[in-house]
């Protein structure tokens, strides 16, 4: 870190003592894969939008947020995990990457906008596999209802309407209370004005799931979609839930959602109003839906993936031959002062390597019985989606690695 200031997005930050964005994340930030014409995550967006088509349909809002907006407007707790260095990035202790969409609730609501989808590129610092990448997409969607007197009658209405058209649905929903001790209705709430809005986002969550999972190339139409709804916690919803399908033989996690904390709204400056909001994360989806095996490809800038779609249309991506990988052990003692987390070790790694490596394995951990010292040792699988990587090449990066890992770490390797 020799630069006293971080450019991203067109925009020049100082460094301080809590940045820690990669070059390799910041390449990635302009490249809004979400509304890429024929891209996968454009189609599987377009056909959320396309399930609530009276709602606004926002997706081109920057990643930079301030913390404040990330967490503190959201009612996250001071100590609250996510906002470790080690589990988001920050450009420096005043502006971060968004790690999810529900940090623009607050600036939505503000804007007037009672019913809207807002998609986006969201960060989070991370382990490396198959189903993990630092950056994904999220969708959230959001309704919020006035509370005067007449309100109530208008959800009810809604939920009858969104009711039968679930009715005439080959669906088993697996449901929990909308109201339980362990998920409860906010002080400020009426519970039975709660009770409608828990049940008008159930049923508009079903709905939109027929929609999405009904799209999957060859499901038989005879075969009943199967959805489980569980309790869940979230600062700023409550009562709070996930939702998962059954899909391929496996339960998926799709979405969390909720009845928007009225902190949020009071903040919003829509103290009047109650709603519900979700957040769904757009690549589980998309792997099952096209059957991409691998989160990078969505990152593939390669023909052989990229002609494979057309906007609108969801097909079964057919895998080309994989290129053969190249596995590459760094055994090393730690400092004695200073730990070495895990996601420091994926994003050394991945800022070295870029979408040359696969999979990143903890395979040794051993503390010396004598010394007290810990040794570690990371099995690196390199595999290019595009090419055929040489020895020659595979060798230099990992020597690359080695370095960094020594300058930046302080490790003695072994
Ligand atoms: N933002 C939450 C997440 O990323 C999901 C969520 C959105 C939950 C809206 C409740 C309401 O996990």
């Amino acid at each position: 870190p020799t630069e006293s200031h971080i450019e991203i997005l067109g925009q020049r930050f100082p460094r301080d003592d809590y940045t820690n964005i990669t070059p390799a994340i910041i390449a990635k930030t302009p490249l809004q894969l979400h509304t890429k014409p024929a891209h996968p995550l454009s189609t599987l967006r377009e056909l959320i939008e396309s399930a609530y088509p009276d709602f606004s349909h926002v997706s081109t809002i920057s990643p930079l947020v301030s913390p404040f907006k990330n967490f503190d407007e959201l009612s996250f707790p001071a100590d609250h995990p996510g906002r470790a260095v080690t589990d988001s990035y920050y450009v420096n202790r005043n502006m971060m990457l968004r790690t999810h969409t529900s940090a623009h609730e607050v600036e939505m609501f503000r804007k007037g906008e009672t019913k809207w989808l807002l998609t986006a590129d969201v960060y989070r610092r991370d382990e490396i596999d198959s189903s993990h990448y630092p950056i994904f997409h999220q969708v959230e969607g959001a309704r919020i209802f006035s509370t005067d007197a007449s309100a109530l009658k208008e959800v009810e209405e809604d939920n009858e309407h969104l009711s039968s058209q679930l009715a005439s649905a080959n669906i088993i929903i697996e449901d929990v209370p909308h109201i339980s001790p362990t998920n409860p209705v906010q002080p400020k709430h009426d519970p039975v004005f709660a009770e409608a809005i828990t049940k008008n986002l159930k049923l508009s969550l079903n709905n939109l799931l027929l929609k999405v999972f009904g799209a999957a190339p060859g499901l038989s139409k005879d075969q009943p979609l199967r959805v489980r709804w569980i309790e869940a916690y979230f600062p700023f919803t409550s009562p709070s839930f996930e939702v998962e399908v059954f899909f391929q033989g496996k339960w998926l996690e799709i979405l969390g959602c909720g009845v928007i904390r009225q902190a949020t709204l009071d903040t919003a400056g829509v103290q009047n109003k109650m709603g519900w909001a979700f957040g769904l994360g757009l690549e589980r989806i998309a792997m099952v839906l096209f059957s991409i095996p691998d989160i990078r490809l969505f990152w593939s800038e390669d023909p052989r993936f990229l002609s494979q779609f057309q906007q609108g249309k969801i097909n079964v991506f057919q895998p080309y031959s994989k290129y053969p990988s190249c596995f590459k052990d760094v055994s090393f003692w730690l400092p004695q002062e200073k730990p070495l987390h895990e996601n420091d070790f994926c994003d050394l790694v991945r800022d070295t390597a870029g979408d040359l490596v696969e999979d990143v394995k903890k395979i040794d951990h051993f503390v010396h019985p004598k010394t007290g010292r810990t040794s570690l040792c990371y099995r690196i699988n390199y595999r290019s989606m595009d090419r055929s990587l040489s020895n020659e090449e595979i060798n230099h990066v990992q020597s690359q690695v080695v370095r960094h890992l020594q300058d930046r770490f302080s490790v003695e390797i072994r």
